[in-house]
């Protein structure tokens, strides 16, 4: 297929899956699917996130994980990081990646956060210097699309944040759609429209499947020039101070997808197939992912003995 450009798949199941599970997910459970995912071909990880162990329990254990994983050269191990005090933690584990995150919307910003928007961007500037070079940043804004508080969050308000976060000296931008609020048209011209404005800046499409637009949405973003997708294996995922939230994109879903279109990622979906299915035992319940029941497109099935014998009759009387 001509003009295909590589796509960069980025699996957040560890940390956006994990944190909104009803059951805390052992450690050795974590390191061990984090050590599999590193080894289908994914170019990022997101790890755990350095946040308040009150906040999030679920990934209070972020140190232990990110030292006892196996670093596969060429895989970025990145971290979600609230504030100063949680990248200290992030960089004290060499990680790769920082991923500050605050909310487009006050609101959601207040709720999953605690603080104003004014804060968190005060709180990135410290992060931005702290770091000084010694981690790839991104910053993600959630709620880029829709508020399950407010609604509407105007594109204006969106781009205006992007360009405080490029003028402190970002590296990469995520707009994440944190409860499926998103559609496809909106995507793309607010997609297109940042990437006109930033070309060197590394965007990433974070979606949830909340409301059945996600694979929608990703093509979408496609469509608009974004090569860097956030996935979560199993379709696991959700922000627990978000109401409504569920699961992001499936990532073995999305690879399918976009190998079937023709599209590189550099993923082996076999290996990402087999991680997907130990997913249920590790969780203790059925996952959203639909390829990994359905099986790949390729997948054939025998044809029934009664329709193979009525087609070769059809055959004789030709
Ligand atoms: N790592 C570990 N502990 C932290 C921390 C961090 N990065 N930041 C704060 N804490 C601790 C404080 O030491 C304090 O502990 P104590 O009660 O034992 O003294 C407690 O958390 C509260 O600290 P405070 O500064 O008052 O924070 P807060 O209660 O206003 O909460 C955040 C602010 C950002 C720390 C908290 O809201 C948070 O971690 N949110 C994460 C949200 C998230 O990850 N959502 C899902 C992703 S979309
Ligand atoms: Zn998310």
């Amino acid at each position: 297929m001509s003009n295909t450009p590589r796509l960069y798949i980025q699996e957040v199941s560890v940390r956006d899956g994990f944190q909104i599970e009803p059951q805390f997910v052992p450690t050795e459970h974590k390191v061990a699917l984090i050590n599999a995912l590193s080894r289908t071909g994914l170019s990022k990880i997101e790890v755990t996130s350095f946040t308040s162990p009150k906040a999030i329990p679920n990934l209070a254990d972020a140190e232990a994980v990110m030292q006892q994983i196996d670093r596969v050269p060429g895989v970025t191990y990145a971290v979600l990081v609230p504030n100063v005090r949680g990248c200290e933690r992030a960089l004290s584990c060499g990680v790769d990646e920082i991923n500050v995150f605050m909310s487009a919307s006050r609101s959601h910003n207040m709720a999953n956060l605690r603080m104003l928007p004014e804060q968190s961007l005060a709180q990135f500037e410290s992060i931005v210097e702290h770091v000084d070079g010694r981690a790839f940043m991104n910053a993600s804004l959630s709620t880029a699309f829709g508020c399950p508080f407010e609604g509407e969050v105007a594109a204006e308000h969106v781009l205006d944040l992007i360009e405080k976060f490029v003028a402190m000296g970002m590296q990469g931008v995520s707009l994440c759609d944190t409860t499926g609020m998103a559609n496809p048209r909106q995507v793309e011209e607010l997609c297109a429209e940042a990437l006109r404005r930033w070309p060197h800046i590394a965007f990433t499409a974070h979606f949830h499947n909340t409301r059945g637009m996600g694979l929608a949405n990703v093509l979408a973003a496609l469509r608009a020039g974004v090569r860097h997708f956030d996935a979560s294996l199993g379709g696991l995922g959700g922000c627990p101070f978000a109401p409504g939230a569920s699961g992001n994109v499936c990532t073995e879903d999305m690879v399918h997808m976009l190998h079937a279109m023709g599209y590189e990622t550099g993923v082996d979906l076999p290996l990402l197939l087999q991680a997907a299915q130990t997913l249920p035992d590790i969780v203790g319940h059925d996952i959203p992912g639909q390829v990994v029941k359905a099986g790949p497109w390729t997948r054939r099935y025998p044809l029934p003995d009664s329709a193979r014998a009525a087609l070769e009759a059809t055959q004789d009387s030709v």
